[in-house]
């Protein structure tokens, strides 16, 4: 038996650790994501169904369709595969308490006001902002857009069409329900977000890893349960990008298990739980 033959994951499709180290290098290279050794079982459980739908025998023949392909929608697939797409209205709602009660005040004077939900998965989040913004800032015209973006386009034309079953509108306050969810046109059996809420929200395909095309300043960035497949490098990487792209005072709340570190850590205090805010001016530098 050959040494690939003998590394290989029992099952319906060889994997060798050579394929393994290949794959994991495409994914850290391309997406950022971090996969280590230890997880070569979950990776091949997450990818079996790519390979049936391929009609593919080996990881191998796998890792030559994704070279062929380049760019293409099998690398999406990819990410999709190794990533989770778990969300829901008000995820963690201590960050929209503070969006409530510390950050809205500060902006109800303000003309121009931009957030950025990066990872928005089927928008949850993006809609869940839109609906505090709504709610407590005074009526009346104003510069207030949300960017909502995600790398996966599958999860992103959900997240356009903002229609959820009723269940995962639960955590949704009452009165919010009342006044920005109704009976979906399609689909009487699910709730759709309002036009209101919409006309606030651009959803826009991009990969945290690449360029970001657009300027900012944001007032705050959201970026929560997404950093937690990079790489400590890519992480912080990433927490500094956020960093230039926020405005003086600005927030940046990210996921309940993930941890600001790096340069980036100097130029931000603490203001809440996973809940940064940009100083006016760099700190000093900070233990990583
Ligand atoms: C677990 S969801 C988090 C959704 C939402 N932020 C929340 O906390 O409820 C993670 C999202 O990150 C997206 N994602 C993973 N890698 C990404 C990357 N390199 N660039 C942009 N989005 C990515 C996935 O497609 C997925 O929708």
């Amino acid at each position: 038996m050959s040494l690939a033959a003998a590394d290989a994951l029992p099952g319906e499709f060889a994997f060798t650790d050579a394929d393994f180290e290949a794959l994991a290098r495409l994914a850290r290279a391309e997406f950022g994501l971090s996969l280590a050794t230890s997880k070569k079982p979950l990776v091949y459980s997450r990818l079996a169904r790519r390979l049936r739908a391929r009609g593919l025998a080996t990881f191998r023949d796998y890792m030559s369709l994704l070279d062929k392909e380049g760019e293409g929608a099998e690398r999406l697939e990819l990410v999709s595969a190794l990533t989770t797409n778990v969300t829901s209205f008000f995820r963690e709602k201590h960050h929209f308490e503070t969006l409530r009660s510390v950050l809205i005040p500060e902006l109800a004077g303000q003309r121009r006001i931009r957030i950025w939900s990066a990872g928005c998965s089927s928008g949850q989040e993006p809609f869940s902002i839109a609906m505090t913004l709504l709610d407590g800032l005074p009526p009346g015209t104003r510069d207030l857009r949300i960017l909502a973006t995600d790398i996966d386009p599958a999860i992103l034309r959900r997240a356009r069409r903002g229609i959820y079953p009723p269940e995962d509108c639960e955590t949704v306050p009452a009165e919010f329900r009342q006044r920005w969810l109704r009976a979906a046109r399609d689909d009487a059996d699910s709730l759709e977000t309002g036009p209101d809420l919409r006309a606030l929200i651009s959803f826009a395909e991009l990969n945290l890893i690449c360029d970001w095309p657009f300027n900012g300043p944001f007032d705050a960035i959201f970026c929560r349960n997404v950093a937690i497949y990079f790489d400590q490098e890519t992480q912080q990487r990433l927490w500094s990008r956020f960093t230039a792209k926020l405005r003086a005072g600005g927030f940046l709340f990210i996921g309940h298990s993930e941890r600001l570190s790096g340069p980036a850590l100097a130029e931000f205090t603490t203001a809440g739980v996973t809940t940064y805010r940009k100083r006016a001016l760099p700190g000093p530098a900070q233990p990583s």
